[in-house]
């Protein structure tokens, strides 16, 4: 068989290109379907070792890969239950991982609520020099993206194709980590339409929404008649605090009734990663078209897939080296008398504000609202010693470019570091040093992963819940950062 070398680790759907995850993936676990329904045994490997640390409930993932690990023939040891590990006893998730990879693990399948946790592990695995992978059964409300590939395969198996119809969603939209796996897998085809049927307590996360421009939304499950595949998401209490009014309301609305039933496509799929609470009553469980049972075995062959892939691909590096991630560049450095004969023959605005200094540091083009954090942050990082005020003149109109607020620092000069931190949450921001009757205008080349500043404001992220793991965000497009770790996307300042 084909050796892919890209595909170690299964952490997020949000990880894997295109063409791995239809390509090279799909397709390897096709191939495994004939094996399973035979019961054919894999080439006995006894030396591999396959450890499941599950601190959150399961019946099929756990399942399906206890039966995918048999079929494989190595060996498995089970961590099953919150209480089951050190981990209750405080012990962190780094030290966890550590140990089990010494005592032999190949893959971890890890299933947390702690969000983030799978692709922490398989970074600080790969950093601390041990070959193994790990794949992401399921990180709180975030991802789960072993779910999403079998989903795949059984839309493969009952729809027959993977572009071009409309699937319906309905119940937990916003915790269900199912639905945000599958969400991102679809955003990779062409022409698939979603509706989305939840409540104001169940609504999908924006990011997830802005996948799909031509997106519907309803509260009524009649917005499902006219879908090719309906999928449905279990009420998670668990990550609620709902009363049982609340709860007791919503099971009821996100029921399949036989009226509704009657009412959708003949040969419409209906899909749910279960379980399913009261989703699917006796008397409509029977319906040929809930394929449910048949969805959850194809966690078998899409198990023995993803396992096979990373026994192949232990000695794969996927994370860069840490190396320096800011380089600062100084774009001008003229004479001071020279830079405001150059600004005033320009006309720009901006020439008043450096006037009031002859010593010292003028931050500009800082987005609006952050620069008093910034002030905030330079004083609580005893930056701002020297005397002399420090001045912040917010929202400046730009001629071409909107709004902007200038921070200017007298008889103040930051160091690098510090200089790096700020732009690592503001890449536009530049630093005009005046000194010695000189103006230097520093920048930098910013990556677009940044770590080591700010902070998530997701308690539930791996980087508020273990001592080695790093803050890092992404910047995105728009002007918000996505956390590296749990995936959620936040505007710039509720970050910093
Ligand atoms: C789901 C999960 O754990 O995210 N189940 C699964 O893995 N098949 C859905 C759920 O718990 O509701």
């Amino acid at each position: 068989m084909e050796k892919c070398e890209s595909v170690k680790n299964i952490l997020s759907i949000s990880d894997l290109s295109c063409e791995q995850l239809f390509k090279i993936i799909l397709p390897k676990c096709e191939e495994e379907i004939s094996f399973v329904e035979k019961r054919i045994p894999h080439e006995n490997d006894p030396t591999k070792k396959v450890q499941l640390l599950f601190t959150e409930p399961s019946t099929r993932t756990r399942g399906s890969n206890i039966e995918a690990i048999g079929l494989l023939g190595c060996r498995c040891d089970q961590i099953v239950g919150a209480e089951a590990s050190a981990l209750a006893k405080k012990e962190s998730f780094a030290n966890t991982a550590r140990m089990l990879a010494k005592f032999n693990a190949d893959i971890l399948v890890a299933r947390t609520k702690t969000e983030g946790v799978p692709k922490f592990m398989a970074e600080l695995l790969e950093k601390n020099g041990y070959q193994c992978a790990v794949h992401n059964a399921g990180d709180g409300t975030n991802q789960h993206p072993t779910q999403t590939i079998l989903d795949l395969l059984t839309l493969k198996r009952h729809l027959g194709r993977l572009d071009n119809f409309t699937i319906g969603f309905f119940g937990d939209l916003k915790y269900g980590r199912t639905v945000h796996s599958l969400l991102t897998a679809l955003s990779y085809r062409s022409d698939i339409n979603v509706v989305l049927v939840d409540t104001q307590e169940t609504k999908l996360q924006k990011q997830y929404k802005e996948l799909f421009p031509a997106i519907t939304g309803s509260d009524e499950m009649e917005a499902l008649v006219d879908c090719d595949v309906v999928y449905g998401a279990r009420i998670q209490e668990e990550r609620f605090d709902f009363d049982p009014v609340t709860l007791a309301r919503l099971r009821a609305k996100f029921t399949v009734t036989p009226q509704l039933l009657n009412s959708l496509k003949s040969n419409v799929v209906i899909m749910h990663p279960m379980p399913y609470v009261q989703e699917f009553p006796p008397d409509v469980r029977r319906d040929k078209r809930i394929i449910i049972d048949d969805q959850a075995w194809c966690g078998v062959p899409v198990r023995i897939a993803l396992l096979k892939l990373s026994f192949e691909n232990l000695e794969a590096r996927v994370f860069p080296e840490d190396r320096p991630e800011i380089v600062l560049d100084t774009v001008e450095n003229v004479s001071l008398a020279e830079y405001r004969l150059h600004k005033v023959r320009k006309g720009g605005e901006e020439k008043q504000y450096f006037y009031p200094i002859d010593c010292g540091t003028v931050i500009d083009h800082i987005p609006v609202s952050i620069g008093s954090k910034i002030k905030q942050f330079l004083f609580t990082k005893g930056q701002l010693k020297n005397e002399g005020p420090v001045h912040l003149i917010d929202r400046i109109k730009k001629m071409q470019h909107g709004e902007k607020e200038v921070l200017i620092l007298r008889n103040n000069f930051l160091e690098d570091r510090v200089k790096m931190a700020i732009i690592s949450l503001s890449p536009t921001v530049t630093f005009n040093e005046i000194l010695n009757g000189r103006f230097r205008k520093i920048k930098a080349n910013i990556p677009s992963k940044v770590r080591g500043f700010g902070k998530c404001p997701n308690a539930a992220c791996i980087t508020n819940n273990d001592p080695e793991a790093v803050q890092t965000f992404i910047h995105m497009g728009t002007g918000s950062l996505k956390c590296w770790y749990c995936e959620k996307e936040f505007p710039k300042d509720e970050a910093i």
